[in-house]
């Protein structure tokens, strides 16, 4: 086994002399490591020092991270430390300050229809559900296809019904939402996603606001669609999804990207204090 090179060695080997000494670099430029299954796989997000400021409070600070294709990053952080603002960032619910972020080779700009590509390939989860409360289960699945996309009603309808099969609630889908257990709502807002026919899909601490005997239905959900393939950005508290299914966690504090790896890497050996003392807090 020694004597095998991975094929990360070998990239790093033939890019020749390091620049910089390991302990020259700022955590933000360490390399980044991928988990052997994603070693050819292209980069789907690009985010170079990337800056965020509401007002004279700086949310961002000079964050980059690329994430491959059918990778799954989870986001861990104590609470302010920027995570939501990152991954609103990646889908333009908030706009960049500096730096540059591509999604998909897509470069995220003022250009109106590169934002409207962007929407339609990133899906987004939220704590909140955010569901239409006025409309059935069915509706709230099928009305982006139909506005956005123009799909007719019937193909809207039956590809719903075929993701809420995938979810687990076909018997839901003439309900309203306030008829439905958070858990329940959650796997609806998560096939409303997923019926826009996203390439990425960014949650946003999805199992926070509910009951602890509904939060497995829906990381099951997000586990299964990890495993067909989708690239993920998660943000969570729930240790054992990020250790079982994530490829990378990264770990933001004050707004930086202080410390990122394998889950094998956060749970046995972090390095920096801080995500040291995070982890000691909620493991
Ligand atoms: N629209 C806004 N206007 C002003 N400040 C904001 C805005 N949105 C976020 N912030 C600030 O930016 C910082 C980062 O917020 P963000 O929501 O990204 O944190 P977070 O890591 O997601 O925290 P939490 O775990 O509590 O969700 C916080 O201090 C927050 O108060
Ligand atoms: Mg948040």
């Amino acid at each position: 086994m020694p004597d095998e090179l991975s094929a990360a060695d070998i990239i790093a080997e033939s890019a020749g002399p390091k620049a910089v000494a390991e302990t020259d670099r700022a955590p933000s430029e360490e390399p980044e490591q991928f988990s052997p299954r994603l070693a050819n796989a292209r980069d789907m997000i690009i985010t170079e020092h990337v800056d965020k400021w509401f007002g004279d409070f700086q949310a961002l600070d000079d964050v980059s991270l690329r994430i491959k294709e059918e990778e799954i990053v989870v986001i861990l952080g104590p609470s302010g430390s920027g995570k939501s603002t990152y991954i609103r960032c990646l889908n333009r619910l908030e706009e960049h300050d500096a730096g540059r972020i591509v999604i998909d080779d897509i470069e995220l700009n003022e250009d109106v229809r590169a934002l409207q590509a962007i929407r339609s390939e990133v899906g987004m989860v939220f704590q909140q559900f955010n569901l239409f409360p006025h409309l059935s289960v069915l509706s709230n699945i099928t009305l982006g296809p139909q506005k956005v996309r123009h799909m007719p009603k019937l193909e809207a309808e039956a590809l719903a019904m075929q993701l809420l099969e995938r979810v687990g609630i076909p018997e839901q889908a003439d309900k309203f939402p306030a008829q439905l257990s958070g858990g329940q709502q959650q796997r609806v807002a998560i096939a409303r996603a997923l019926a826009m026919q996203p390439k990425i899909m960014l949650f946003d601490e999805p199992t926070s606001a509910l009951d602890p005997e509904m939060i497995k239905e829906v990381l099951d959900v997000m586990q299964e669609l990890a495993e067909s393939g989708m690239t993920m950005i998660v943000v969570t508290h729930e240790m054992g999804f990020a250790r079982e299914v994530a490829d990378r966690l990264v770990f933001f504090d004050e707004g930086a990207l202080v410390e990122q790896g394998t889950p094998e890497h956060f749970f046995t050996n972090p390095r920096e204090e801080r995500t040291k003392l995070f982890l000691s807090q909620i493991l």
